[in-house]
């Protein structure tokens, strides 16, 4: 197990799959701060290790993926504390898993609502179980969808159906959530991870630089990130050209490069 810093935050290898859990089961895995940043550290720690060419997401036990931002834990902070540490730290947390090199898989295997559904909402594959509930219920409680609810989930989902959730509180079936484009494959119960691991092997499979490449191009046109991907990709085709080969050997002979 790798030290993610918190215990309820626990990420795993094997091989070239990463699985990260929330183990928060008697709060249905509500993240609080220190979880926030314990995800932040699980991503950059997937991230670091070349071997791994996909990652898995999801909850312990079978009532919860994540039930959304801890409300005891956010409702006693002061309204800086709110903005600049909270929904900020959550954003870097959210994003580092959204822009993992490693495809990302979801496998929401229960309540799926507020932060919950914006942490699914960074994976690039959802799993759902037939019982899970899909929501944006914040605004029921007078606050808004922070961690990228009305942003990344609108590039991702589409803005009506982001609208139905964050501003009716519509609460979707796994079912629903097939038919509308929330979620691309169906499980049965407790049968997520099976399902996630399958179609991870079939990520596993293919060219692992070509399919990291591809994930940067589609985020880019998602506009999920576009100055990073661009120079990566750029950097990566200049690194192995004749011309950076001449310009290095001119550089070490003392001499003009002839590109
Ligand atoms: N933050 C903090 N605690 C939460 C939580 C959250 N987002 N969601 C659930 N919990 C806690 C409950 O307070 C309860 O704690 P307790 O046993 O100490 O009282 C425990 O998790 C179990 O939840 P409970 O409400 O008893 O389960 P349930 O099966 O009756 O209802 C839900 C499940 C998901 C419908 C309900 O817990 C809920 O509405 N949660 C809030 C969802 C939400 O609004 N998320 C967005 C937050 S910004």
């Amino acid at each position: 197990m790798a030290d993610t810093g918190d215990s309820r935050i626990r990420l795993s290898f094997e091989g070239p799959l990463a699985t990260i859990v929330i183990a928060r089961q008697d709060k249905l895995n509500a993240l609080d701060y220190r979880m926030v940043l314990a995800l932040e550290q699980a991503a950059r720690l997937v991230e670091e290790q070349t071997a791994v060419r996909a990652a898995i997401i999801t909850g312990e036990g079978e009532k919860s993926f994540c039930a959304g931002g801890d409300i005891e834990a956010w409702s006693a902070l002061s309204p800086g504390e709110f903005g600049l540490a909270w929904v900020r730290h959550g954003h870097r947390a959210f994003d580092a898993l959204a822009r993992l090199r490693q495809p990302l898989i979801a496998v929401l295997n229960g309540h799926t609502l507020g932060g919950g559904l914006e942490l699914a909402a960074t994976a690039d594959f959802r799993i759902a179980e037939q019982h899970v509930k899909i929501g944006s219920p914040e605004t029921g409680l007078g606050i808004i969808p922070g961690w990228s609810g009305t942003q990344r989930s609108v590039n991702r989902f589409g803005p009506q159906l982001v609208r139905r959730m964050a501003l009716l509180g519509e609460l979707f079936t796994a079912e629903e959530g097939l038919g509308l484009g929330l979620v691309d494959a169906l499980a049965p119960r407790g049968r997520g991870m099976a399902a996630a691991t399958e179609m991870a092997q079939r990520i596993m499979h293919r060219g692992p630089l070509a399919t990291q490449s591809a994930k940067m191009l589609i985020n880019a046109a998602e506009g999920e990130e576009v100055h990073r991907p661009l120079e990566a990709l750029a950097g990566g085709l200049a690194s192995s050209s004749e011309e950076l080969k001449e310009g290095l050997a001119a550089f070490r002979q003392k001499r003009p490069p002839e590109f």
